[in-house]
This record gives C-alpha cells, sequence and structure tokens, in this order.
C-alpha cells in the first residue's frame, strides 16, 4: 500500500530536505513523486545539467526507507527553451501563441519539444536508473494540452490519412458536403481554428481522438526509452478527468504499467462522496484488473471554484479510504509541503503552512497508520465486488459536447453521475464498461445519454439482452454513427430494436412534466412509438415515456434521482437504501460512515456492527452476506 505525495524540494532550502524525510517517517509515507516540475533545475540551459540536488534528495529519502515515483518534468518546460524554440510553443484555437509563465507551455507536436523531452528523460535515465531509490517513473504530468498551429496541421492530416486513406472517405465522414465544406487536398484540412460560426462537429470530434493519440505517442516515446533502462520497475503517468481533457484514458490504461489519477471533488460534503466513489469506480475500471493508484488529491481542502472549503474533521481519511475500498493500492497528495510562493502557493499540503504541529498533520499521520494496518490485511487485497455497470465511451462523451444540439443542456458526465449516484447510495459498487466489453457478468448494465454508437457495439448490447441481461438505457443514446452522423429512420438508432421503439421527434423540455407513478421528467422528451415494447410510464397525453422489451428499458426523459432508482428496481435490482459507504474488496467489507450521525449494519457474522459518525471499520465478508 503506497502513501504518499508529490514531493518539490527544490523549492525549499536544503535545511528543510532532512525535516522532511523525517516528518515523511513520523507520518508513514513510503512513496514520493519527485521533480515534476523541476526541469529549469535539472537543466538550467541547453544540454547542462545539474543533478547535485538530486542525488542529495534521492539519497536522503533512500536512507528515510522512503522509495521516489521519478517524474519526467516534461509538463513544464524552462523559458530558455520557450525562447529557443517560439515555434514549440502553443497556439490556441484564436491562433494567439502562448508563451511561458506558467505551466504546459508546449505543442506536443513540435519536433523540438519532443527531442528535449527526450534529452531530459535520457539523462535523468542514466543518472538514476540504479539508484537504490528509485521505484517507478512518473511520465509528465496530467496529459491534456492542446495547440492549434501548423506542426499540429501537419500530425494531424498524417493522421487522418491513416485514418481514412482517401479524401473521399474524410469528406463523407464530415458531411463536408454541407456548407460547401469539401477538401480537395490533403493540404486544406485543418485542426479546428477559430472560425464564423458553427465548426464541424465530425472534425471536431476526430481532432480530439487525434490529440489523444498524438499525447499518448509523447507518452509511449518516454515509457519505451525509460523501460530500455530499467525494464523491471512500472511506468505510469497521472490521469486528469475533466470535459478539457482530449484523452481516452480507458485507451491510454493499456499503455501504463500502474493506472495513476488525481481527484479533486468539486464540491464538499456528499459531493465529494459521491464524486470520489465515482472517479475510484472509474479508475478501478480503466486499470482492468490491474493494480492502480489515487496518485494525487488535496489534503483537508476542497476546491470548489469559488473558493476553498475546509474538509471536516476525519474527511481527508475517509475520502483516501473510498479509494483504497474501491480497489487503490496506494494514496497520494498533492503536494507534501504547501509552497510559499507561486502559482499554487494557496493549495493545500500534507504539511500545510502551518507546520507539522497541525490538526491536518495529525490526520495525514493516522491515515499513514490505517493504511499500513490495511496492507497487513491481506484479506483486503482482492477484485472489488459489482454487479451493474454503467457504460463509458469518452468519445460519445466529446461528441455530446458538440455546439449545434438538440439542446445544450444535455450533459454526459451529468447523466453518468446520476446513475452512479443513484446506486452509491442504494448499495451499489459499479464498473465502468466500455461498449464493446464483454458484458456478461453484470446483473445490469445503464447506458446514460450513449449520443455515439457504433453498430458493432450495438450488436454486443443485443447480445447482452438477447442473453438475459438487464439494460436500461437512457434517452439521446444510439442515435449516431462513430462519425458522430445521425442514424435515420427514428431514433434511438442503432437501438431501435433491442429496446422495441421508435422515436419520431425530440422534444426538450423547459419545464417539468408529471409522468404516472409519480414521477417527473425534466430537460428531454420524445414522441415515442412502441415497436414491441410496453409502456412502464407515460406522459400526461398517455403517450410512452418510460418503455420495456423484455430486459430492456428505455428512459425518454430525465428522470429525478427517485425516479431513476424506482426505474431500476422495476428493471429488478434491489435497491435499499444505503446511508454508509460498503464496499467489498477480496474478503474484506469496508464500511464508512461519511455522515455526522450513527449507524448500524450488518457487520461479521451478521449480526449489528454500529459505525460512529466518522467511523471506518473492515471487518470480514463471508460472514455478512
Ligand atoms: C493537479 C496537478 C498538480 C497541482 C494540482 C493542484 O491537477 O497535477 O500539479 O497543480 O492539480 O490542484
Amino acid at each position: 500500500m503506497f502513501y504518499g505525495g508529490d514531493y518539490n524540494p527544490e523549492q525549499w532550502p536544503e535545511e528543510v530536505w532532512k525535516e522532511d524525510v523525517a516528518l515523511m517517517r513520523r507520518a508513514g509515507v513510503n512513496l514520493v513523486t519527485v521533480g515534476v516540475f523541476s526541469w529549469a533545475r535539472l537543466e538550467p540551459s541547453p544540454g547542462v545539467y545539474d543533478f547535485t540536488w538530486l542525488d542529495t534528495v534521492m539519497d536522503l529519502l533512500h536512507e528515510g526507507g522512503v522509495q521516489v515515483d521519478l517524474a519526467t518534468p516534461t509538463a513544464s518546460p524552462p523559458p530558455w527553451f520557450s525562447l529557443l524554440h517560439p515555434d514549440a510553443l502553443p497556439v490556441t484555437v484564436e491562433g494567439t501563441r502562448l508563451t511561458h509563465g506558467s505551466r504546459d507551455t508546449y505543442c506536443v507536436s513540435a519536433p523540438p519539444y519532443r527531442q528535449a523531452s527526450m534529452s531530459i528523460a535520457r539523462a535523468l535515465a542514466e543518472r538514476y536508473h540504479a539508484h537504490p531509490a528509485l521505484a517507478m517513473w512518473h511520465v509528465h504530468n496530467e496529459y491534456g494540452t492542446r495547440c492549434h498551429c501548423d506542426h499540429v496541421a501537419a500530425a494531424f492530416r498524417q493522421w487522418l490519412e491513416t485514418r481514412y486513406g482517401a479524401l473521399e472517405a474524410l469528406n463523407e465522414a464530415w458531411t463536408t458536403a454541407f456548407w460547401s465544406q469539401g477538401y480537395s487536398a490533403w493540404e486544406q484540412v485543418t485542426p479546428p481554428r477559430a472560425t464564423q460560426y458553427l465548426p464541424n462537429p465530425s472534425q471536431a470530434l476526430d481532432f480530439r481522438r487525434f490529440l489523444s493519440d498524438e499525447l499518448l505517442g509523447h507518452f509511449t516515446a518516454q515509457r519505451d526509452l525509460l523501460k530500455s533502462f530499467t525494464p523491471h520497475l512500472p511506468v505510469t503517468t497521472n490521469f486528469v478527468f475533466g470535459d478539457w481533457v482530449p484523452v481516452n484514458h480507458h485507451r491510454w490504461a493499456r499503455e501504463v504499467d500502474v493506472v495513476a489519477i488525481d481527484h479533486y471533488p468539486s464540491g464538499p460534503g456528499t459531493t465529494a462522496v459521491e464524486e470520489g466513489a465515482f472517479a475510484a469506480d472509474l479508475a478501478r475500471s480503466w486499470a482492468g484488473g490491474r493494480p492502480w493508484l489515487l496518485m494525487e488529491q488535496a489534503a483537508g481542502v476542497v476546491y470548489t471554484g469559488a473558493r476553498m472549503a475546509a474538509k471536516r474533521e476525519g474527511e481527508t481519511i475517509r475520502h483516501s479510504m473510498q479509494h483504497v475500498a474501491r480497489g487503490a493500492e496506494g494514496v497520494l497528495f498533492f503536494q507534501w509541503r504547501a509552497s510559499r510562493g507561486g502559482a499554487e502557493q494557496w493549495h493545500a499540503g500534507m504539511v500545510p503552512h502551518a507546520g507539522p504541529s497541525s490538526r491536518l498533520f495529525g490526520e495525514i499521520c493516522e491515515l499513514g497508520a490505517l493504511l499500513s494496518d490495511t496492507e497487513a490485511d491481506t484479506e483486503a487485497d482482492g477484485e472489488v465486488a459489482a454487479e451493474v455497470a454503467l457504460l463509458w465511451d469518452a468519445e460519445a462523451w466529446w461528441a455530446l459536447g458538440s455546439p449545434g444540439l438538440p439542446s445544450l443542456e444535455l450533459d454526459y458526465l451529468d447523466a453518468l453521475r446520476q446513475a452512479h449516484r443513484v446506486l452509491y447510495h442504494h448499495g451499489h459498487t459499479a464498473d465502468f464498461a466500455a461498449p464493446s466489453a464483454d458484458l456478461s457478468r453484470y446483473r445490469a448494465v445503464l447506458v446514460p445519454s450513449l449520443y455515439l454508437l457504433s453498430d458493432a457495439d450495438a450488436a454486443n448490447l443485443a447480445r447482452y439482452v438477447e442473453a438475459g441481461g438487464t439494460l436500461v438505457v437512457s434517452f439521446f443514446s444510439g442515435v449516431a454513427d462513430e462519425h458522430a452522423r445521425v442514424r435515420l429512420g427514428g431514433y434511438p438508432g442503432a437501438l431501435r430494436d433491442v429496446l422495441g421503439v421508435r422515436v419520431e421527434e425530440l422534444r426538450p423540455l423547459d419545464a417539468p412534466v408529471s409522468l404516472t407513478h409519480g414521477l417527473t421528467g425534466t430537460l428531454w422528451s420524445e414522441v415515442v412509438h412502441l415497436e414491441g415494447a410496453t409502456a412502464v410510464a407515460a406522459y400526461p397525453d398517455g403517450a410512452p415515456a418510460i418503455t420495456r422489451r423484455r430486459g430492456a428499458f428505455y428512459l425518454s426523459t430525465r428522470l429525478d434521482d427517485a425516479g431513476y432508482a424506482w426505474v431500476l428496481r422495476q428493471a429488478g435490482l434491489a435497491m435499499p437504501d444505503s446511508p454508509v459507504e460498503l464496499v467489498r474488496r477480496g474478503d474484506t467489507v469496508f464500511a464508512i460512515n461519511h455522515t455526522d450521525l450513527p449507524h448500524t449494519v450488518a457487520g461479521p457474522g451478521g449480526g449489528p456492527l454500529r459505525l460512529e459518525p466518522g467511523q471506518v471499520r473492515l471487518y470480514p465478508a463471508q460472514t455478512s452476506r
């Protein structure tokens, strides 16, 4: 069980380093990520390296029994690099070339940046490949930066040629007949750039796919280089999650030895807990049975956008244990010591500005002890039990973010979060599965607003239902193909047969409507014809709103959480209210009481087990289920 955080000793004088290591020992820290943003310190001028400080840090950490996840610092090139290679600075969609002064100021397709990245990664590998503290490589930081410059245009064209072969196929896939956009030579094709009115959605989608692959190329080049020095050591990079991130993490997960996620909830309290469970389930699903880590989180604080909100007593521990319950092999923070200056001087650290004599550092030590007890409990080291899957597809998410859709209020993430949240509050741990995955092990599969769906994936869902599976599909799923072109003949296109419905018209709502069975629909409605399905609930005019054909349910409107839970009950899922987070990992149940009230759960032997407000307990599973 790994425990630690980003350690940035370059921000501190050497006297502090010894104290750092002593405090790490006190807290039970055993892994730190070093050097993520230290390029300027490591290579103060082109080709001139200074490793003396890092030698000292690596040795000190090793003497203190702390292992190192050594980072390549390529997410923040030094100012000399930008001045030497202005063509490697990123260009925004509006055509503005950015300059240094922050981080992530590079173009991943620019040859000088690629070369410089490889050189610094090689220099680090040559220097530290045999250092006894080195346990893992951490390439870059939070891949997700984009650029629209000419280097990118050239790489994008190459990617498109590989994908489509002929220009005609691209014209067809992008429907360039619309608005006279037909391309007659490859040089005419550009990345999305500022233009007069609505851009082409298929171009935007392909650009995101391209960026995902292009960034991945930068990662795999460094990974392969590092592996050539240390074939036995894992290589990872920390995944960041957000609609601005053009990275298909599900695909990237195959390329890392250890999936690592950063997780910063958007709000305190229940929001943080729901989002934590969501992020952890997603990471575990990406990892597909392999180890994964919570690589970054904030100690003691939640950033809400407008302000930071203090985590309540014990919350830092509970949030961490949530991830462990859901399969994490370790929890780390950004960062070890809160910075004194710089852009993130107000970001939390495991050692806060107040220093180690603080409530927060006390909790950090308590968490370290709890993690080492958990590690000793080998029963807790197994698969996480999940009976339900949510379909997850980054490309469908990206496409649903296009402008020009029938409603700007469609929100893939919101739909997924709702489905996950309802399961969470009713005692279900969920996996996320790709639409092409083998779904046979799941009792039910939920499909929230999966806009894009290929024929092959639609056939996969049909087979699942055929074999007796329960499928719950929400509105505006399956309506477009993989090029974001509408499927004709009625919605929901690829899913019409399996659902037994044909939707003739889309009618986004501006006010809630009352459905039968006391349900309320918001956001969206449709004119649904039954073609083999029966109605489960109806609109005020009696037209079908929720339908069922064998195990396949269709929701043509957005229900509130209680309504969604009602549908899942109709679909045969047990949905007990579950005020305590209960997750089974291996032969252990993790019970986490995030609330301010005591709760009683079925404990070992089935007998009652009381959880005090805020309490975390682990107990053997066999007897409790
Ligand atoms: C992460 C990033 C860290 C730090 C942190 C602050 O996204 O990887 O370097 O910036 O956010 O929340």
